[in-house]
């Protein structure tokens, strides 16, 4: 799997963490990736998780063999990666730390020190050699944090990518790569796609053959190749294809019903759609499906003069992200004054290039032939 006999895998595999960041659920898991690079130079890339530091040590002590580390190398400074750097500095006191000066800051945060005696400060275009490999650095300010640097094995042509290209699952669970890549990417980094669109730039410039993210399965070949296609599309924002998501939230029911229904009509004008009820759904599935789509319907219940509250978090983490350059829908439902589908385009009015499909459907409680008809017309302008 890997472009050198000389780099090891050390990473390990989360089964046991319920939310990745305390927000995304981890059904299959999720890795947190590290290598050592036993050249003439040792150099370990980056650290796990905190309960999983212990089973990384002795990883990377198997891998050792009798050889000492030279440098433990930050790519990434959240605890995910960045948990075993004090066990790790403890244990090898020779070793020097190598990150960006970002990086060494947020660590004084961490660790109540920047390991200032053993300090490697690494910028933006700065080659570490190690003996046949050499690692050149390039910045990605917030790719996902500002300190983020990746390195470039010049030898392999192998992208250590720090979070960019990673997602969750652990490489047996039985999902799909890029559905869970999606996932990751729009949650997690999605608002930033200038700085991501930044860093595909810079890896254009390179001779690549793999890339080894903190997170899933390293990418070569074909799988690198789609990845940095989709990572395109993400960070630029443009739809990946065709189809209709819809988002309902809905008290007792109703708005359910008729966006169930909606999504019937699609289906059989042959229209991919993805239905999700926010209330009970991972959330965030339904934000990566709606940056993969490019039509949007919201569905909700009026809520005290408002919009139903999953429906509010759920708009706010698409704007948070940078919707934009979709269709939008609306269907609304309330029993004496329904303001959902006023609240739901209010809260969309600052996203560039929103085109709105109509009719609004306006429900006073359950579908009558007026709303049904309305239902029927906002299929055929979807379709
Ligand atoms: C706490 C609460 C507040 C509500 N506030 C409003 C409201 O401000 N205006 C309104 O027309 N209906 C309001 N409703 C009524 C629902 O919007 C209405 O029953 C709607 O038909 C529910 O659709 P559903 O069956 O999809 O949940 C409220 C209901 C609840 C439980
Ligand atoms: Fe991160
Ligand atoms: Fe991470």
């Amino acid at each position: 799997m890997f472009t050198a006999d000389d780099i090891k895998y050390i990473g390990v595999q989360d089964k046991i963490t319920d939310l990745f960041e305390s927000q995304y659920p981890l059904p299959d898991g999720v890795t947190y990736n590290s290598y050592v690079i036993l050249d003439q130079k040792v150099a370990v890339l980056d650290t796990v998780d905190a309960r999983f530091c212990d089973e990384w040590l002795q990883l990377l002590q198997s891998s050792l063999g009798q050889r000492q580390p030279d440098y433990l190398i930050i790519h990434h400074m959240e605890p995910d990666h960045s948990a075993g750097i004090k066990a790790f500095a403890d244990k090898y006191p020779q070793a020097k730390i190598a990150a960006s000066a970002k990086a060494f800051a947020i660590m004084k945060g961490f660790f109540g020190t920047d390991f200032a005696d053993r300090q490697l400060k690494l910028s933006e275009g700065d080659v570490l050699g190690l003996g046949r490999h050499s690692l050149r650095f390039i910045a990605a300010p917030m790719v996902h944090w500002p300190e983020v640097m990746m390195s470039y094995d010049e030898q392999t042509g192998t992208l250590f990518s720090a979070d960019a290209f990673g997602r969750f699952g652990v490489p047996t669970a039985n999902c799909s790569p890029i559905d869970e890549a999606r996932r990751y990417y729009i949650g997690i980094v999605g608002k930033y796609g200038a700085q991501v669109q930044a860093v595909l730039k810079k890896a254009s410039a390179l001779q690549l053959t793999g890339i080894c993210p903190l997170h899933g399965p390293m990418l070569a070949g074909e799988s690198m190749r789609k990845m940095l296609g989709l990572y395109d599309t993400w960070s630029s924002y443009r739809p990946e294809q065709q189809g209709v998501t819809v988002a309902y939230a809905s008290i007792y029911g109703h708005t359910g019903a008729a966006a169930e229904k909606l999504a019937e009509m699609l289906a059989a004008h042959g229209v991919q759609t993805q239905t999700f009820d926010l209330a009970r759904c991972d959330m965030y599935q339904a934000v990566a499906s709606a940056f993969r789509f490019d039509k949007l319907v919201l569905a909700a219940s009026t809520y005290n003069g408002d919009v139903m509250p999953a429906m509010r978090a759920y708009i706010q983490a698409l704007t948070d992200r940078g919707f934009r350059d979709r269709t939008a829908a609306f269907i609304e439902n309330g029993c004496w004054a329904p303001t959902a589908a006023r609240v739901m385009r209010q809260m969309l009015q600052d996203c560039k290039d929103i085109r709105f499909a109509e009719p609004a459907v306006k429900l006073m409680s359950d579908l009558d032939d007026g709303s049904a008809e309305q239902l029927r017309q906002l299929a055929e302008q979807l379709k």
